[in-house]
């Protein structure tokens, strides 16, 4: 128990590190917290700086989601491995969506659970990926595609994961398909920007 709070705490305030208000810092770019949908993730930081910025914050965001579950695998083994990487994983993304460095202003998870979830069941981690692009592809709405993902890595967890991988999973896709209740009214109204789109509403 002490060693998966120890995980559960590192892996929180790596979460929190918030790479798309970082990126933006640091390119003297606007805080994508205040500015286009007010989401610090890299669909927002590419409305508000460009291609670059927005890779930089997606590869951030996911490795910050990945490391901590392998870290977390090689640290526990044994009877509590599967809890120690679904525990890394879960707190991980609880910090980019309540960062402690950030005042709890967090994103919607959706790069940090895809490097959680690739790091805990790779299978799981690349059918989602796929789910996302093909309905990016099909739609332009990156919202839409992270909804139908989540809904992808939910219900394959649900019937192949073990236990604490599944409910890390399940967890992980609940509360992103909750932070994106704005995107969801916006999608229901025809109101939400695609891929590379402008916006000025606000979450
Ligand atoms: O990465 C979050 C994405 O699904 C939606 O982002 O900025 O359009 O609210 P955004």
């Amino acid at each position: 128990w002490p060693l998966l709070l120890i995980i559960a705490v590192a892996a929180y305030l790596v979460g929190s590190l918030s790479t798309g208000v970082i990126t933006a810092r640091l390119l003297g770019l606007p805080d994508p917290r205040s500015a286009g949908s007010g989401n610090p993730g890299a669909t927002n930081v590419l409305r508000l700086g460009g291609k670059k910025a927005a890779i930089v914050t997606l590869v951030g965001d996911l490795l910050k989601g990945l490391a901590p579950v392998i870290v977390a695998g090689l640290a526990v083994d044994g009877a509590s491995h599967q809890a120690a990487m679904g525990a890394a994983g879960l707190f991980a993304f609880l910090g980019h969506l309540y960062p402690v460095f950030f005042g709890f202003k967090g994103g919607k998870g959706v790069a940090t659970a895809a490097g959680a979830i690739l790091a805990m069941a790779p299978l799981i981690g690349l059918f989602a990926i796929v789910g996302w692009l093909s309905t990016a592809w099909a739609t332009r709405y990156s919202s839409l595609s992270a909804l139908f993902a989540a809904v992808v890595a939910a219900t394959l967890a649900t019937f192949i994961a073990p236990p604490f991988i599944a409910l890390a999973i399940s967890l992980m896709s609940l509360l992103l398909i909750l932070r994106h209740h704005g995107n969801i009214r916006r999608l229901m109204r025809g109101e939400e920007p695609r891929i590379g789109e402008k916006s000025d509403s606000s979450i």
